[in-house]
């Protein structure tokens, strides 16, 4: 990892790609990659996993002339991640894994799932900003930032909802990737908003205990989305972790 490192962004769910201008901006002059993933305005799949996300990402990088990336995920997009680096660790040069987890869903998350998936395909998206709005963003952000809630807000206005069904199997059928912790041999940010309430502190703090180089960062007055929601801290943290090496 070095000063030139492409980097690779893998969205949230139920946004897509858009949501890293700030990032892609904030590392002009470098090469990177903001793909939408299945069903977000990105080319369709097959199947419905994880693993053929990543297989996607993996081809988009391929197209794109990359070999080896910085890949930074958050939170759907961290877990993408995990199975891109299972796939092909000689692809990945460093990690940033924002607002997510290792754990796979429990039942009641399995559960939760099923029946949002169910919902969006018979009712449409009608429902989900307003259902996911309290959890994407953090307290703060909600009372002090009506501009990222727009923002955030037309990005889900954008999902289509078979699109949103199949990610919602997808996450529900992923892996646990705790296992696979201690074999990540790159440096890892565990980035995480201090008020993410759906993929807490805690999580974050388990990856970065759990790899052999892992550092933990908690931007406070933040909650899930934390790049949209303080673009600058997580652009600081993320320039830091690139240049770290140079
Ligand atoms: C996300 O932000 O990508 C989702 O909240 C992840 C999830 O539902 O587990």
């Amino acid at each position: 990892m070095d000063r030139t490192t492409p980097v690779v962004f893998l969205h949230a769910f139920p946004l897509n790609a858009d949501m890293w201008r700030g990032q892609v901006e904030a590392l002009r002059g470098r090469t990177t990659l903001a793909p939408h993933f299945p069903g977000f305005g990105g080319r369709p799949t097959g199947a419905a996993d994880l693993e053929a996300f990543a297989r996607v990402v993996l081809a988009d990088m391929d197209a794109a002339g990359i070999p080896r990336a910085v890949v930074v995920g958050l939170s759907m997009g961290g877990y993408v991640a995990f199975r891109l680096h299972a796939q092909a660790p000689e692809r990945v040069a460093g990690l940033v894994l924002a607002d997510t987890r290792a754990g796979a869903d429990d039942d009641a998350g399995r559960a939760k799932r099923e029946a949002q998936a169910e919902r969006a395909r018979r009712e449409g998206l009608g429902w989900l900003a307003d259902t996911m709005l309290p959890g994407l963003l953090g307290e703060t952000t909600r009372r002090e930032r009506p501009r990222v809630v727009e923002a955030v807000s037309s990005l889900i206005d954008r999902a289509d909802a078979e699109g949103v069904a199949r990610a919602l199997e997808a996450m529900r059928e992923r892996p646990d990737s705790t296992p696979r912790l201690a074999e990540i041999r790159v440096p890892v940010l565990a980035l995480v908003g201090e008020e993410d309430t759906l993929t807490p502190v805690v999580e974050s703090r388990k990856i970065a205990e759990g790899v052999p180089d892992g550092r933990l960062v908690i931007l406070p007055g933040v909650g899930h989305l934390a790049n949209l929601e303080a673009p600058d801290a997580f652009n600081e943290e993320l320039g830091g972790f690139l240049n770290r090496r140079a």
